[in-house]
Protein backbone atom coordinates (compact mmCIF):
# COMPACT_ATOMS: atom_id res chain seq x y z
CA UNK A 1 0.00 0.00 0.00
CA UNK A 2 1.16 3.19 -1.13
CA UNK A 3 1.73 6.14 2.17
CA UNK A 4 -0.76 8.85 2.19
CA UNK A 5 0.31 11.91 0.64
CA UNK A 6 0.25 14.85 3.10
CA UNK A 7 -0.02 18.41 1.93
CA UNK A 8 1.26 21.13 3.46
CA UNK A 9 1.16 25.18 3.37
CA UNK A 10 4.54 26.84 5.07
CA UNK A 11 6.45 30.13 4.16
CA UNK A 12 8.45 30.05 0.81
CA UNK A 13 12.57 30.11 1.58
CA UNK A 14 15.36 30.46 -0.76
CA UNK A 15 15.88 26.27 -1.42
CA UNK A 16 12.27 26.43 -2.69
CA UNK A 17 13.18 28.90 -5.62
CA UNK A 18 13.84 26.19 -8.20
CA UNK A 19 10.73 24.90 -7.32
CA UNK A 20 8.69 27.61 -7.57
CA UNK A 21 10.61 28.75 -11.20
CA UNK A 22 8.93 24.98 -12.72
CA UNK A 23 5.68 26.48 -12.16
CA UNK A 24 6.65 29.91 -12.84
CA UNK A 25 7.69 29.01 -16.26
CA UNK A 26 4.61 26.99 -16.72
CA UNK A 27 1.89 29.11 -15.64
CA UNK A 28 2.72 32.78 -16.52
CA UNK A 29 3.61 34.55 -20.55
CA UNK A 30 6.29 37.01 -18.26
CA UNK A 31 7.85 34.42 -15.60
CA UNK A 32 9.65 36.49 -12.99
CA UNK A 33 13.15 35.60 -12.72
CA UNK A 34 14.18 33.31 -9.60
CA UNK A 35 16.20 36.45 -8.34
CA UNK A 36 13.38 39.02 -8.28
CA UNK A 37 11.59 36.22 -5.70
CA UNK A 38 14.92 36.13 -4.38
CA UNK A 39 14.85 40.16 -3.36
CA UNK A 40 11.42 39.56 -2.31
CA UNK A 41 12.27 36.91 0.52
CA UNK A 42 15.36 38.67 1.25
CA UNK A 43 15.06 42.63 1.01
CA UNK A 44 10.98 43.43 1.05
CA UNK A 45 9.54 43.39 4.34
CA UNK A 46 6.38 44.01 3.12
CA UNK A 47 6.59 40.67 1.15
CA UNK A 48 4.70 36.99 2.58
CA UNK A 49 5.50 34.29 0.18
CA UNK A 50 3.59 30.48 0.23
CA UNK A 51 4.62 27.17 -1.02
CA UNK A 52 2.48 24.44 -1.17
CA UNK A 53 3.72 20.92 -0.79
CA UNK A 54 2.63 17.64 -1.79
CA UNK A 55 4.79 15.10 -0.10
CA UNK A 56 7.83 17.34 0.12
CA UNK A 57 7.69 18.77 -3.58
CA UNK A 58 6.20 21.95 -4.17
CA UNK A 59 2.89 22.26 -6.11
CA UNK A 60 1.90 25.82 -5.94
CA UNK A 61 2.76 28.93 -4.43
CA UNK A 62 1.51 32.52 -3.80
CA UNK A 63 2.23 35.85 -2.46
CA UNK A 64 0.95 39.25 -0.54
CA UNK A 65 2.40 42.29 0.14
CA UNK A 66 0.64 43.69 3.58
CA UNK A 67 0.39 47.39 2.91
CA UNK A 68 -1.11 49.25 6.18
CA UNK A 69 -4.41 47.13 6.54
CA UNK A 70 -4.30 45.92 3.01
CA UNK A 71 -3.49 42.57 1.76
CA UNK A 72 -2.66 42.18 -2.07
CA UNK A 73 -2.32 38.94 -3.59
CA UNK A 74 0.82 39.61 -5.91
CA UNK A 75 1.31 36.08 -7.07
CA UNK A 76 -0.10 33.29 -6.97
CA UNK A 77 0.16 29.66 -9.22
CA UNK A 78 -0.71 25.61 -9.04
CA UNK A 79 1.47 23.31 -11.05
CA UNK A 80 -0.21 22.58 -14.15
CA UNK A 81 -0.52 18.84 -13.20
CA UNK A 82 -1.87 19.49 -10.29
CA UNK A 83 -4.55 21.57 -10.81
CA UNK A 84 -8.45 21.17 -10.11
CA UNK A 85 -7.78 19.56 -6.91
CA UNK A 86 -8.11 22.02 -4.67
CA UNK A 87 -5.11 23.21 -4.13
CA UNK A 88 -5.16 27.17 -5.04
CA UNK A 89 -7.85 26.43 -2.51
CA UNK A 90 -5.80 25.46 0.05
CA UNK A 91 -2.77 28.45 -0.89
CA UNK A 92 -5.78 30.93 -0.49
CA UNK A 93 -6.36 30.08 2.40
CA UNK A 94 -2.68 30.10 3.78
CA UNK A 95 -2.50 33.39 2.51
CA UNK A 96 -5.94 34.96 3.56
CA UNK A 97 -5.01 33.51 7.34
CA UNK A 98 -1.93 35.34 6.99
CA UNK A 99 -3.64 38.33 6.45
CA UNK A 100 -6.13 37.92 8.99
CA UNK A 101 -3.34 37.45 11.62
CA UNK A 102 -1.75 40.12 10.12
CA UNK A 103 -4.67 42.46 10.75
CA UNK A 104 -5.15 43.23 7.68
CA UNK A 105 -8.40 44.66 6.98
CA UNK A 106 -9.40 43.48 3.22
CA UNK A 107 -7.24 41.63 0.54
CA UNK A 108 -7.33 42.63 -3.17
CA UNK A 109 -5.21 41.46 -6.26
CA UNK A 110 -5.20 42.15 -9.80
CA UNK A 111 -6.12 39.07 -12.72
CA UNK A 112 -6.34 38.97 -16.03
CA UNK A 113 -10.24 39.69 -17.27
CA UNK A 114 -9.58 36.39 -19.51
CA UNK A 115 -8.27 34.12 -16.72
CA UNK A 116 -11.87 32.71 -15.65
CA UNK A 117 -10.44 29.49 -13.89
CA UNK A 118 -8.70 32.28 -10.92
CA UNK A 119 -11.95 34.72 -11.02
CA UNK A 120 -13.68 31.61 -10.29
CA UNK A 121 -11.72 31.09 -7.62
CA UNK A 122 -11.46 34.18 -6.06
CA UNK A 123 -15.08 34.93 -6.24
CA UNK A 124 -15.60 31.29 -4.44
CA UNK A 125 -13.87 32.89 -1.62
CA UNK A 126 -15.68 36.54 -1.72
CA UNK A 127 -13.55 38.55 -3.91
CA UNK A 128 -15.93 40.91 -5.94
CA UNK A 129 -15.00 43.19 -8.79
CA UNK A 130 -14.06 46.57 -8.02
CA UNK A 131 -12.39 48.34 -11.02
CA UNK A 132 -10.27 47.76 -13.94
CA UNK A 133 -7.05 48.65 -14.93
CA UNK A 134 -6.61 49.83 -18.34
CA UNK A 135 -3.77 47.66 -20.29
CA UNK A 136 -2.29 46.38 -17.17
CA UNK A 137 -0.06 43.79 -18.48
CA UNK A 138 2.67 45.49 -20.58
CA UNK A 139 3.08 41.71 -22.66
CA UNK A 140 -0.35 41.83 -24.70
CA UNK A 141 -2.27 45.25 -23.22
CA UNK A 142 -5.02 43.14 -21.60
CA UNK A 143 -6.83 44.80 -18.80
CA UNK A 144 -6.92 43.47 -15.15
CA UNK A 145 -9.93 43.14 -13.23
CA UNK A 146 -9.47 44.47 -9.74
CA UNK A 147 -11.08 42.04 -7.38
CA UNK A 148 -11.75 42.74 -3.04
CA UNK A 149 -12.60 40.75 -0.54
CA UNK A 150 -15.52 42.42 2.35
CA UNK A 151 -14.04 43.09 5.78
CA UNK A 152 -11.68 40.35 6.23
CA UNK A 153 -12.76 39.85 10.33
CA UNK A 154 -16.96 40.33 9.04
CA UNK A 155 -18.80 37.06 9.94
CA UNK A 156 -19.69 36.43 6.20
CA UNK A 157 -16.44 35.86 5.05
CA UNK A 158 -15.12 34.05 7.85
CA UNK A 159 -18.01 31.65 7.68
CA UNK A 160 -17.49 31.31 3.78
CA UNK A 161 -13.66 30.45 4.95
CA UNK A 162 -14.51 27.82 7.64
CA UNK A 163 -17.23 26.07 5.43
CA UNK A 164 -14.46 25.94 2.26
CA UNK A 165 -11.70 24.96 4.80
CA UNK A 166 -13.64 22.13 5.93
CA UNK A 167 -14.91 21.30 3.02
CA UNK A 168 -11.40 20.79 2.21
CA UNK A 169 -10.17 18.62 5.23
CA UNK A 170 -12.91 16.38 4.13
CA UNK A 171 -11.46 15.63 0.75
CA UNK A 172 -8.59 13.07 0.29
CA UNK A 173 -5.26 14.47 -0.96
CA UNK A 174 -4.94 15.20 -4.65
CA UNK A 175 -2.68 13.09 -6.78
CA UNK A 176 -1.22 14.70 -10.08
CA UNK A 177 -2.24 14.20 -13.52
CA UNK A 178 0.31 12.51 -16.01
CA UNK A 179 1.60 15.90 -17.19
CA UNK A 180 3.26 16.56 -13.60
CA UNK A 181 6.78 14.57 -14.76
CA UNK A 182 8.96 17.93 -13.93
CA UNK A 183 7.58 17.78 -10.25
CA UNK A 184 10.51 15.44 -9.86
CA UNK A 185 12.85 18.64 -10.47
CA UNK A 186 11.06 20.82 -8.26
CA UNK A 187 11.87 18.36 -5.04
CA UNK A 188 13.63 20.39 -1.95
CA UNK A 189 13.93 20.07 1.95
CA UNK A 190 10.82 20.46 3.39
CA UNK A 191 12.05 22.74 6.60
CA UNK A 192 13.19 25.55 4.65
CA UNK A 193 12.73 28.33 6.84
CA UNK A 194 11.48 31.83 5.21
CA UNK A 195 13.28 35.14 6.71
CA UNK A 196 11.30 37.53 4.78
CA UNK A 197 11.15 40.30 7.87
CA UNK A 198 15.14 40.24 7.63
CA UNK A 199 15.75 43.33 6.04
CA UNK A 200 15.08 46.54 4.20
CA UNK A 201 12.06 46.99 2.19
CA UNK A 202 13.84 47.88 -0.86
CA UNK A 203 11.43 48.17 -4.34
CA UNK A 204 11.81 44.54 -5.18
CA UNK A 205 12.16 44.12 -8.94
CA UNK A 206 9.20 42.34 -9.58
CA UNK A 207 7.81 46.53 -8.77
CA UNK A 208 4.29 45.52 -8.16
CA UNK A 209 2.11 42.73 -8.66
CA UNK A 210 1.36 40.58 -11.41
CA UNK A 211 -1.54 38.84 -10.62
C1 LIG B 1 -6.05 29.72 -11.06
C2 LIG B 1 -5.33 28.54 -10.42
C3 LIG B 1 -4.39 29.08 -9.36
C4 LIG B 1 -6.38 27.61 -9.77
O1 LIG B 1 -5.71 26.62 -9.02
P1 LIG B 1 -6.35 25.16 -8.79
O2 LIG B 1 -5.53 24.46 -7.77
O3 LIG B 1 -6.56 24.50 -10.08
O4 LIG B 1 -7.77 25.55 -8.18
P2 LIG B 1 -8.68 24.64 -7.25
O5 LIG B 1 -8.66 23.22 -7.68
O6 LIG B 1 -8.34 24.93 -5.83
O7 LIG B 1 -10.11 25.23 -7.65
C5 LIG B 1 -10.88 25.98 -6.77
C6 LIG B 1 -11.96 26.73 -7.51
O8 LIG B 1 -11.39 27.58 -8.51
C7 LIG B 1 -12.23 27.59 -9.66
N1 LIG B 1 -11.52 27.01 -10.78
C8 LIG B 1 -10.27 26.50 -10.77
N2 LIG B 1 -9.92 26.12 -12.02
C9 LIG B 1 -10.97 26.39 -12.82
C10 LIG B 1 -11.19 26.24 -14.20
N3 LIG B 1 -10.26 25.71 -15.01
N4 LIG B 1 -12.36 26.67 -14.71
C11 LIG B 1 -13.32 27.19 -13.92
N5 LIG B 1 -13.16 27.36 -12.57
C12 LIG B 1 -11.99 26.96 -12.04
C13 LIG B 1 -13.47 26.81 -9.29
O9 LIG B 1 -14.39 27.69 -8.69
C14 LIG B 1 -12.92 25.84 -8.25
O10 LIG B 1 -13.90 25.39 -7.38
P3 LIG B 1 -14.73 24.03 -7.72
O11 LIG B 1 -13.70 22.93 -7.69
O12 LIG B 1 -15.72 23.96 -6.60
O13 LIG B 1 -15.32 24.23 -9.09
C15 LIG B 1 -4.56 27.70 -11.48
O14 LIG B 1 -5.41 27.43 -12.58
C16 LIG B 1 -3.30 28.38 -12.00
O15 LIG B 1 -2.22 28.26 -11.40
N6 LIG B 1 -3.40 29.11 -13.13
C17 LIG B 1 -2.22 29.74 -13.75
C18 LIG B 1 -1.68 30.89 -12.94
C19 LIG B 1 -2.75 31.91 -12.65
O16 LIG B 1 -3.60 32.20 -13.47
N7 LIG B 1 -2.65 32.49 -11.44
C20 LIG B 1 -3.59 33.48 -10.98
C21 LIG B 1 -3.09 34.82 -11.32
S1 LIG B 1 -4.25 36.04 -10.79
Amino acid sequence: MSPRRVLKVRPMGIGDLPGVQVIERASFSTPWPAHAYRQELETNRLAHYLVATLDRAIVAYGGIWIMVDEAHITTFAVHPGFRRRGIGERLLIGLLDLSIARMAREATLEVRLSNLAARRLYEKYGFRPVGIRPRYYSDDGEDALIMTTPELTSPGIQETIAELRAALDARPAPSPTADASDIADAMVPDDVPADADAADADAAETSGART
